[in-house]
């Protein structure tokens, strides 16, 4: 066990809840699956805040808040930390998610955890500035553990460290990329805004013919969108040829600013999708992986037998 995940461990039994911060426009990639893991050891609700609803498509974060919401001991939440009365429902939820507390007697312990960039801090610092008393703020001496009162009765403890998400699909990786989740180099740069564009043209062909005025998208693949947007920026390198570094610099800043609309990378039928897919292609590779060693080892046998 990792150091994070032993920390995490060892605190989901001081807990009473956990509010699990996931990017709503990308949930299920955004997602460490430890998380679920140790609180359904525990048996710990979940409030699942699907975070930065500005940015991401409506439709789809609803898609998603039905689909959380119908697992055990989950609350969704659609919700942006931009939006102060967004980030005021947040106690109020997560009392009712445990009853049995939230008295002076036994104040509610709360956790909040999600991969980096998802706006844990962004949560934790608005729910703190709301706070009307700073006293019984105490590092438990033994553990060294922060405890932050939100208000008299509801405890913030410290969060277990970094927790990185787990690229369960290849995909998953250029959605968090895409999303700065995880940094990239320029290279990787241009491979996730070529993704990005493919995935628009798909599902979102109208936002880019909005932000860019291009003509005749149909004929568009993902490299096309990247050299249109080099070609409309006057994007050139010095022998004359489009910048695509710069123009995926650009279209990837777009994205994440929430210029170009808003837009979701994931729902729960595209993921599941996915994962069908990924599923099946592990199945082939892994049978011609069993032929190539049946294969061998009948060959290494004749060879025996031939000596
Ligand atoms: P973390 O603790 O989980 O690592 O995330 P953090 O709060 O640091 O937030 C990461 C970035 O996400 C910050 O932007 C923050 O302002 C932004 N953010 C948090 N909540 C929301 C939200 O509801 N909507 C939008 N649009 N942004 C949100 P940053 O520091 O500028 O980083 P980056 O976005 O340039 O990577």
């Amino acid at each position: 066990m990792n150091a994070a995940k032993k920390k995490a461990a060892e605190q989901m039994e001081n807990i009473d809840l956990v509010i699990e911060v996931v990017d709503a426009r990308l949930p299920e990639a955004s997602t460490n699956p430890m998380v679920e893991e140790l609180r359904k050891f525990r048996q710990r609700p979940c409030l699942k805040i699907l975070n930065k609803i500005d940015l991401a498509d409506p439709d789809a974060t609803s898609r998603w808040a039905d689909f959380y919401n119908a697992q055990d001991g989950v609350t969704a939440y659609p919700m942006t930390t931009k939006k102060p009365a967004d980030v005021a429902r947040v106690l109020d939820l997560a009392r009712k998610l445990a009853p049995h507390r939230s008295v002076p007697t036994k104040p509610l312990r709360i956790m909040i955890m999600g991969i980096p960039n998802v706006g844990k801090s962004t949560l934790m610092n608005a729910l703190l500035k709301k706070r009307v008393a700073k006293v019984g703020d105490e590092p438990a001496v033994t553990k060294q553990q922060q405890k932050l009162y939100l208000d008299k009765n509801t405890i913030l403890v410290d969060t277990p460290g970094m927790l990185w998400p787990k690229i369960a699909l290849p995909t998953d990786g250029l959605m968090l990329a895409a999303s700065h989740a995880i940094g990239s180099n320029a290279l990787i740069e241009e491979e996730v805004a070529v993704y990005l564009a493919d995935e628009m043209l798909r599902y979102y062909p109208d936002l880019l013919v909005a932000r860019y005025g291009f003509k005749d998208i149909e004929s568009f693949d993902g490299i096309a969108v990247v050299e249109g947007i080099a070609a409309k920026r006057g994007f050139r390198q010095k022998g004359g040829d489009y910048d695509f570094e710069k123009a995926s610099h650009t279209f990837l800043g777009d994205y994440r600013s929430g210029v170009l609309g808003r837009i979701s990378l994931e729902t729960p039928a595209s993921r599941a999708e996915r994962l069908a897919a990924h599923e099946a292609e592990m199945a082939v590779k892994n049978a011609e992986k069993a032929a190539a060693a049946a294969e061998k080892a009948r060959n290494a046998a004749n060879g025996k037998r031939g000596t």
